[in-house]
């Protein structure tokens, strides 16, 4: 396996977010590259420790490659699992938790996964290739009705419609295997548009397609109804979204203000400098909370 490509995005601002002390517990929920885990640990320092989570089998295979003999914990789980996963490694209580949700550039250069247009492989677009629907068996499965809502609401897409209809008509002929088959089959429904528009045509539809096989939405609505149950007093999360829907559901939890004390008033995104090293960071959004002191009853 080749070594990540990936680039954390928004890295001096989570540090500072988070504000990670040595001897601490710290939880990243999405090793990717592990980018943002080894500044966790350095941050940890050698009587801390880490625990990296992902729903890729690929991306702990190569964290604990890449990290052995430092003092990190692997689990290939969701992270709206996160209690499960520290049950089983006999912890309690975290002081940090990190999440950086969605694609990394890893799996985006992985052909097998589906998740580049230009790719020969088979239309996968799981996270976790082991666990629910691949997005080829979706796309030729369900009615064009549902395929438009989908690609509409996580995609925004305008052309929704228009879409689902020509999926539709193609898989008739023949079922849409490949990532390749079906940005072609987006390419040629969406009218044409002057200027040609800054990103591939299917770039909507690959991201709509990719956040409801992954139920992506769900899992991060349960892990931050479920994180502040396992966070230490005083504990801090960070979370760092690429889609409105994403970061709605974040302002929307850390607006509880018996759970949490939010950090961010508006959320923290990369200056001009980090889009031009890291394009990726561009639609990054960063907000973090702590957990609210609990309100002791007056007799
Ligand atoms: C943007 S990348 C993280 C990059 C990482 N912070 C770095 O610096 O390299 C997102 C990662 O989160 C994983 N992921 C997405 N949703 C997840 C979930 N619900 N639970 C666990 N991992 C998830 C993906 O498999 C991917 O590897």
């Amino acid at each position: 396996m080749p070594a990540s490509i990936h680039t954390a995005v928004l890295p001096a601002e989570v540090l500072a977010l988070l504000a990670v002390e040595p001897g601490m517990t710290v939880v990243d929920g999405t090793l990717g590259g592990g980018g943002h885990t080894r500044l966790l640990l350095d941050a940890v320092g050698p009587g801390g420790r880490v625990i990296a989570l992902d729903r890729d089998p690929a991306a702990i295979e190569r964290g604990a490659r890449e990290l052995a003999g430092r003092p990190i914990r692997f689990a290939q789980a969701n992270f709206c699992d996160l209690p499960e996963a520290l049950d089983a490694l006999g912890i309690d209580r975290v002081d940090r938790v990190l999440l950086d949700v969605g694609l990394s550039s890893d799996q985006l250069a992985d052909d097998t996964r589906g998740f580049s247009f230009d790719s020969d492989g088979p239309l996968d677009l799981r996270f976790d290739p082991t666990e629910g629907e691949p997005a080829w068996r979706m796309v030729n499965r369900l009615r064009p009705e549902t395929l438009a809502d989908i690609i509409y609401e996580f995609g925004e897409e305008r052309f929704s419609r228009r879409i689902a209809r020509r999926i539709a008509d193609v898989r008739e002929r023949e079922p849409i295997r490949t990532s390749r088959d079906l940005a072609r089959v987006v390419a040629a429904a969406v009218p044409r548009q002057k200027p040609p528009p800054r990103i591939h045509p299917a770039t909507r539809t690959f991201q709509a397609l990719r956040i409801a096989v992954n139920q992506e939405l769900k899992s991060l609505r349960i892990a931050l109804e479920r994180i502040p149950t396992r966070l230490a007093p005083g504990g801090r999360l960070a979370v760092i979204s690429f889609h409105s829907l994403e970061d709605r559901l974040v302002k929307e939890a850390f607006r509880n203000r018996q759970v949490w004390e939010s950090l961010t008033r508006s959320p923290l995104e990369a200056t001009p400098e980090e889009v031009a090293r890291n394009p990726r960071s561009r639609s990054a959004k960063l907000r973090g909370a702590r957990l609210a002191a609990p309100t002791v009853a007056a007799d």
